[in-house]
């Protein structure tokens, strides 16, 4: 199959025909909230029903047609209906559905084509269906392995909602708050660094990942038990607006945990499979992890995940049941080996890393341009604006970050608010022209708002 598959499609996108949201998205978004609650600010910012999604567009039911800046969230990473992926569930969908945790032909294969393309000897898997579920298996996993309790994770990470993937998240945002302690006994946090917020930094005013790490240790000497199982960590922080760590921090995390004999535990599932430009973020480091999740653009829209851990550690998870009722599916299968054999097929690496270095470089000159941009910050296809009042001071410029997401998305980008920082996610296949299309979005947008508050 041709890779430009999705091109005929994506011809003069965007493509709006009515005010947005329109009569029919406001009529279906009025009843669907007389009964269902608690939306994302995604959605509660701009309440518009999608019906249609094919490659790098997504149509509305007033007949829009938007260029997809989000893949989903981060989950349809390979385009919508991908026809390879989509055929490949469909075949599945019409022989054989669920067949608990029995072998199948496809997760034969799926699992000898993970354990060729992740780095090194992480070929020990267990398959789930959503990502928080990946994350409670990989601290069972971890308890397991180390025969110890405690966790460490990191001030604006984001594992998941059930009770100990909660434990080592911190839900910065929305009415979450309010159901109650989330922390379980022996979680515990720690900053990590930001280099647009740095906590500790050296004499010339660079961030100084030292120092975070000699922070850990005294943490783990005096804050613990002395019975930490791992350190859980994003590669990149997502909900927390495209957060990327300093290139030398993970590699002495890594040291840290080994001379402390910890896992470290590694959750790609926002940012993993390609999204940044290598299988996995941590590759960028060239750092092992001991355990991993993969979730979202795994199996590019359908609900499949893993946890994997390093081959030397396999035994352990015969203590935690790999037995799930939709985990591992042949339709889950299916979609997560077709996403990974259009990876390749399609040579998608390559091009996330030369369009994402396009659109850096163009959020780079936005940035020398545009008072409001305080940090543009990216690898890939996984890119975050943070919009400020001032760049001095560095105040958060929440209004202003409202009012872009929305603007642009009523000129027809689908994309993602995190509060002022706006994200980032098209989908992998994109290339620079419709990349620069959806730029020019948000370029004007932001202008658009200086102006309404007087910067220009
Ligand atoms: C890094 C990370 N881990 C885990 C999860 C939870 O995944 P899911 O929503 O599929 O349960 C998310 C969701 O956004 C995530 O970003």
């Amino acid at each position: 199959m041709s890779k430009d598959w999705w091109k005929q499609t994506a011809k003069g996108v965007p493509h709006m025909v009515t005010e947005t949201p329109g009569p029919k998205s406001k009529t279906m978004h009025n009843n669907t909230i007389r009964y269902m609650r608690g939306l994302s600010g995604q959605v509660k910012l701009f309440p518009v029903c999608f019906e249609e999604g094919y490659g790098i567009t997504l149509t509305d039911v007033d007949g829009n047609k938007y260029l997809d800046f989000s893949s989903g969230i981060y989950v349809t990473s390979l385009g919508h209906a991908h026809p390879k992926i989509s055929g490949a569930i469909a075949h599945w969908a019409g022989k054989l559905m669920n067949a608990h945790d029995f072998t199948t032909p496809v997760k034969e294969k799926l699992l000898e084509k993970m354990a060729d393309v992740l780095p090194g000897n992480l070929n020990a898997v267990q398959l789930y269906s959503d990502g928080t579920s990946a994350v409670e298996a990989g601290i069972r996993a971890a308890r397991a392995i180390s025969d110890k309790h405690e966790f460490i994770s990191c001030y604006r990470d984001f594992h998941g909602k059930s009770m100990a993937a909660v434990s080592c998240a911190q839900m910065v945002r929305g009415d979450v708050h309010s159901y109650g302690p989330t922390r379980a006994p022996g979680f515990y946090m720690v900053p990590r660094p930001d280099p647009y917020h740095p906590l500790w930094t050296k004499a010339d005013g660079t961030i100084d990942t030292d120092m975070y790490i000699r922070f850990y240790e005294q943490f783990i000497q005096e804050g613990t038990v002395g019975n930490v199982a791992a350190f859980v960590l994003e590669p990149v922080q997502g909900w927390g607006g495209s957060i990327f760590p300093p290139d030398d921090y993970f590699p002495k995390l890594k040291k840290l945990c080994d001379e402390k004999g910890i896992l470290l535990f590694d959750d790609e599932v926002l940012a993993g499979m390609g999204r940044t430009g290598e299988w996995l973020c941590m590759d960028h480091w060239n750092v092992q992890p001991d355990i991993i999740t993969l979730g979202k653009s795994f199996g590019n829209g359908f609900p499949v995940t893993a946890m994997v851990v390093k081959e030397e550690y396999a035994d352990a998870l015969d203590k935690i049941s790999a037995s799930s009722s939709y985990g591992g599916n042949p339709m889950a299968c299916a979609a997560a080996l077709a996403s990974i054999e259009v990876l390749e097929e399609e040579d998608i690496l390559e091009n996330v890393r030369l369009v994402g270095a396009a659109i850096m470089k163009r959020l780079e000159t936005m940035k020398s341009q545009h008072p409001i941009i305080g940090d543009v910050k990216g690898k890939g296809f996984l890119l975050g604006i943070e919009l400020v009042k001032d760049r001095t001071t560095k105040e958060p410029f929440e209004e202003a970050g409202r009012l872009v997401y929305q603007k642009a998305f009523r000129k027809g980008l689908a994309w993602i608010p995190a509060g002022h920082i706006l994200r980032m996610s098209p989908p992998l296949i994109m290339d620079e022209k419709y990349a620069s299309t959806g730029l020019d979005l948000i370029e004007e947008s932001i202008a658009e708002v200086e102006k309404e508050f007087g910067y220009h």
